[in-house]
């Protein structure tokens, strides 16, 4: 049974993991290599729970409760007596990889460790651990909070212990699972990231600007956000390198990157999170940039 759960990356994703399992009664550790990051992790799951509260989803005690359940450390040795470690740090192989090999030496021997990666190879990620076999994809939805669905996906080795621990923890964080196999970017993104991708082109090649191309998409084929305004939610940096997984795992020309997503990810305007991408959010309603 799975009742203490580590994090690692207290971006947008790890907060989210965060908050719904310490809402679930979990107790919750997160590790960040950015102190600064931590403490806006904790403010973020804070004020998302103040809002429900408003909504008359929770009370003030249950946000109290939840709030005393979590534990923030820049050290991995915060997740000494995890049940399971959940990795939701920046979309990089060779990122994950090194948290990976640090986090291993920190764990309990029962431990295991799901990623939340959207598109990374399980089975080579499992690899860099000595415990493939209780390594799993645990894939949330942006904001978690809200999105109902968790993508579970097992690697080569993963034994079914590991998968039936994964999806009953699913379960009882009141999310529903669809299963994958581990193939680049799984279900959601394999489908989902391409037709950003192509939207990115539609505004490179100037078939529409920013706001023709969302409009078109929201009223033409019933989307509820825009591509070009999904991909800022989602980040521009995530994006880039799901699609680099995609043109990389796959061998194929229809998944390369357009050359305006790259030129934006190194202009640093990855989107929301940093008050720039497709959209500028510094004023009060966001303002496309093209
Ligand atoms: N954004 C989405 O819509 C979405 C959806 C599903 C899954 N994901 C996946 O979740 C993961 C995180 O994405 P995000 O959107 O939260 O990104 P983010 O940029 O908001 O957060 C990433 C966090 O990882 C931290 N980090 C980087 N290197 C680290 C290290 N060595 N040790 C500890 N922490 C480190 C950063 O400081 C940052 O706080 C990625 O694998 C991404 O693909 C993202």
């Amino acid at each position: 049974m799975i009742e203490k759960v580590g994090v690692i990356g207290a971006g947008q994703m790890g907060s989210g993991i965060a908050q719904v399992c310490a809402v679930a009664g979990l107790s919750v550790a997160i590790s960040d290599i950015n102190a600064e990051q931590l403490a806006k992790s904790l403010a973020n799951i804070a004020k998302n729970l103040d809002r429900q509260i408003a909504k008359g989803k929770l009370t003030e005690p249950e946000k109290d409760a939840a709030m005393a359940r979590i534990a923030t450390s820049t050290d991995l040795s915060i997740f000494k007596d995890s049940d399971l470690v959940v990795e939701a740090a920046t979309e990089s192989e060779d990122v994950k990889r090194l948290i990976l090999k640090a986090l291993v030496p920190n764990l309990p021997p029962k431990a295991m460790i799901a990623t939340n990666t959207s598109s990374i190879s399980i089975t080579r990620l499992a690899a860099s651990t000595d415990r493939p076999e209780k390594f799993i994809g645990m894939h949330f939805m942006n904001p978690v909070p809200v999105m109902q669905l968790v993508e579970i996906i097992r690697g080569i080795a993963t034994d079914d212990d590991t998968f039936q621990s994964i999806k009953a923890l699913t379960a009882r964080l009141g999310k529903t699972a669809a299963i994958a196999e581990d193939f680049p970017a799984f279900i959601v993104n394999r489908i989902l990231l391409p037709m950003i991708n192509e939207a990115v082109y539609t505004l490179y090649e100037g078939v529409g600007g920013v706001e023709a191309i969302d409009t078109a998409m929201k009223l033409g084929a019933n989307h509820p956000m825009g591509p070009l305004e999904l991909a800022d939610f989602i980040g521009l940096d995530t994006c880039l390198s799901i699609m680099q997984v995609l043109y990389e795992g796959l061998a194929d020309s229809k998944y390369r990157p357009c050359p305006l997503m790259v030129k934006y990810v190194e202009a640093g305007w990855l989107g929301r999170k940093v008050g720039r991408g497709f959209y500028d959010y510094s004023g009060p309603t966001p303002r496309p940039t093209r």
